[in-house]
């Protein structure tokens, strides 16, 4: 048997349940995952409180969408060469909050051995959006980038992403976590009153980009104080007004869906991220490790605020 935690009405952490299922058969294209860690996304709890819009539930809805795991079936039919036993991250599942996960082939990746478990189930949204968003926004060596929410998930992947391609970063975040966007390359900033005269003080020659992971008024007024063409800033977070702001926007409540590129390089940022935490030049930070049983306290964790990097449920505690 399998075990999944599920939800059948929009509401607080008390409509997860944690269930037994039967143990799912491999999709035609693909493969059966038993996980070893599953990714918490804050995608997740707005989904579940009805805070981000959802099509009407007619069936128990699994959250999440990162896991790693290995593989335990392989359809015939499967394209690929994935064999039981294959250490493996999934992207973009439909539910990862479970002990075993049925994928698509297009949906996992390998997974390199030097890269744990926590860490390669925490690649996921995060890394994915980072990458796409700085690829959008045409992020390259000798540009300077501003971060907004640094110290979060994207924040430290948009950093660690854009120092590996050469550019300079300032990112924003609370006192307590300046140091932890230090220890990534970018040079930090406390968001908060007076944050435009600090960021021009520690990028004296300008901002060439921006990405908001914050959402703040005062993010997007300061940034709009630093970077003439609109069209160099996007936001993850305030997608919804972004065409009356003339900002880009990925998700986040967007009312224009990702090209086939941004999803390409959506996709694209696993392997990328796997491979750069392999050869020591990408971390993802772990907040703490929830038991699956425990997702509704994982995700209460995370929607109080104050924790710093990915929620993991670990679906064998
Ligand atoms: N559009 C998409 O596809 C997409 C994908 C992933 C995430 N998102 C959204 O992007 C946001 C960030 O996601 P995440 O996973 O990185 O979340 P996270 O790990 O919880 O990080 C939140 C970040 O926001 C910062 N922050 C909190 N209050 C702030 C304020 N008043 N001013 C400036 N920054 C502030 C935090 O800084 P301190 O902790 O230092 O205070 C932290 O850096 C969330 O809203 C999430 O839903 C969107």
């Amino acid at each position: 048997m399998a075990q999944q935690i599920q939800y059948r009405t929009l509401g607080g952490p008390e409509v997860l349940e944690f269930v037994t299922v039967p143990q799912p058969t491999p999709p035609s294209d693909g493969v059966v995952v038993e996980t070893r860690a599953i990714g918490v996304n804050p995608i997740d709890v707005k989904l579940r409180s009805g805070l981000r819009p959802s099509p009407p539930i007619t069936e128990p809805r699994v959250p999440g969408s990162d896991a790693a795991g290995i593989v335990v079936a392989v359809a015939d039919s499967a394209p690929g060469s994935w064999a039981v036993g294959d250490e493996v991250i999934v992207q973009g599942a439909s539910g990862a909050y479970r002990t075993h996960l049925p994928a698509s082939a297009s949906q996992v990746v390998a997974k390199p051995a030097a890269v744990s478990w926590n860490a390669a189930a925490g690649i996921g949204v995060p890394a994915g959006t980072a990458y796409q968003a700085l690829r959008s926004l045409g992020v390259a060596a000798g540009q300077t980038l501003l971060v907004h929410g640094g110290s979060g998930a994207v924040g430290q992947a948009a950093i660690q992403f854009a120092r590996v391609w050469g550019a300079t970063v300032v990112a924003t975040a609370s006192a307590r976590n300046l140091d932890r966007v230090r220890s990534l390359g970018a040079i930090a900033v406390e968001y908060g009153d007076g944050l435009l005269a600090r960021v021009q003080a520690a990028a004296p020659n300008g901002i060439d980009r921006v990405l908001d992971a914050a959402g703040t008024d005062e993010a997007l007024e300061v940034s709009f104080a630093l970077v003439e063409r609109r069209s160099d800033i996007g936001t993850i977070v305030v997608g919804a007004k972004s065409d009356e702001l003339g900002i880009r926007a990925w998700a986040g409540g967007s009312p224009h869906p990702l090209t086939a590129e941004e999803q390409a390089w959506r996709r694209e940022a696993y392997g990328v991220a796997a491979d750069l935490i392999a050869a020591g030049r990408f971390e993802v930070e772990i907040a703490g490790v929830w038991p699956l049983a425990e997702a509704a306290a994982a995700q209460e964790a995370l929607a109080a605020g104050g924790l710093r990097g990915k929620v993991i449920l670990d679906p064998r505690a």
